[in-house]
């Protein structure tokens, strides 16, 4: 009998997110740096890494996986990978989290290799505070892979905002409007101290309390949702209209921390326990070095059992990890 992912807090993981790339199209003020070198390609996992790697972690009880990035539409083929990690017998959920700008023309083919969940960036509707939040252009192409996904059959399409004061306050209404018009389901995002230039502030935050407040005021009122998975980052929220359903991710105002289910594994190959770790576990050595099965599944199991208990946001204690976001993978 293997052993579970089981941490000593008692939280069982079954969900790993794999970064496929640290690259990045744009430039997010909350994520990335405007000046960045990006890992040479040969320290990135190949898809044979990944897959044996998941092979290695679906007997611990991983059933459920994220491809994020950087931008993970910027690594050559990812379908190919989707449908590979798809047809991997005990994996039931594939999804991918993308800023939208590549997905126009590769929304159907990712549909057809068999991913069937997907979430989108979009912090603001205006293509100057697009610019600014960004530091590119991008907005048009956004909003276009984002209806392609629609159109290929995605149902919800996740919309990701993170909004920060002094950016994009002023997008939560809109926002709001823009997905119940399209049909798609909006996240609000708490902004985290995970940002390249560690400029992150407390007062640059903006809670979900204030957002909910906003929707409610300008866009209409709103009950918590029925059923929710407690185990999930976002708390939903329903229209009363029964026009359209939000969520937010109050990652620092109520930190879900105590029913985490997740790990990492960056794009070099490395086992993050937390988005906040501050170590890491080395496992592409392993898988290079022809270690066995048994090897690179103990390392997995260390790293769960290692975990502490949640993140350290709102003590004096706390920490930013040395990675920023896109080099963690999100
Ligand atoms: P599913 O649950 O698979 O639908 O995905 P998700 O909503 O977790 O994924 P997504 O990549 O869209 O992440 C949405 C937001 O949740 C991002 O801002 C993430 O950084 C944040 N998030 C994801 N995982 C964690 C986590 O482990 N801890 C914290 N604090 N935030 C997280
Ligand atoms: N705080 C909160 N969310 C962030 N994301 C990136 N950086 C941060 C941050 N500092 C979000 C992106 C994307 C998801 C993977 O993570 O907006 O939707
Ligand atoms: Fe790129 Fe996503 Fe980071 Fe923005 S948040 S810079 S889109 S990786």
């Amino acid at each position: 009998e293997l052993p579970q992912l089981i941490d000593s807090f008692g939280r069982i993981h079954n969900n790993l997110r794999i970064s496929v790339t640290d690259r990045c199209n744009i430039r997010c003020v909350y994520c990335m740096p405007e000046k960045v070198e990006f890992l040479p390609r040969e320290q990135l996992l190949s898809y044979e890494e990944i897959v044996r790697f998941v092979r290695v972690a679906v007997p611990l009880g991983i059933d459920k996986i994220r491809l994020t990035g950087g931008e993970p539409l910027l690594r050559k083929d990812v379908d190919v990978l989707v449908r590979k990690l798809v047809e991997i017998e005990g994996i039931v959920d594939v999804g991918l989290t993308t800023n939208g700008m590549l997905l126009a023309p590769v929304a159907q083919r990712l549909w057809d290799s068999g991913l069937r969940r997907i979430n989108v960036s979009l912090d603001t509707l205006d293509p100057d505070r697009f610019l600014r939040l960004s530091r590119r252009k991008g907005l048009e192409p956004t909003i276009e892979g984002i209806l392609a996904a629609k159109a290929a059959g995605f149902d919800p399409v996740k919309i990701n905002a993170v909004i920060i004061r002094g950016f994009n306050e002023e997008d939560v209404a809109p926002l709001g409007r823009f997905a119940r018009e399209h049909g798609l389901e909006m996240r609000f995002i708490e902004y985290m101290p995970l940002d390249a230039g560690h400029l992150w502030e407390r007062e640059k935050v903006v809670f979900a309390a204030e957002v909910l407040e906003t929707l409610a005021r300008e866009v209409g009122p709103l009950a918590p949702a029925p059923n929710q998975d407690p185990r999930a980052p976002a708390v939903d929220y329903d229209y009363l209209d029964g026009k359209g359903r939000v969520g937010m991710i109050a990652s620092v105002s109520r930190p879900f921390c105590m029913s985490c289910n997740r790990i990492r594994l960056t794009s070099d190959g490395k086992l993050r326990n937390c988005l906040f770790a501050l170590d890491e576990t080395d496992v592409r050595g392993l898988l290079r070095s022809n270690a066995p099965d048994a090897e690179i599944a103990r390392a997995l199991v260390e790293s769960v059992a290692a975990k502490w208990e949640g993140h350290e946001i709102n003590t004096a204690r706390f920490i930013q990890p040395e990675r920023a976001m896109h080099s963690i993978g999100g």
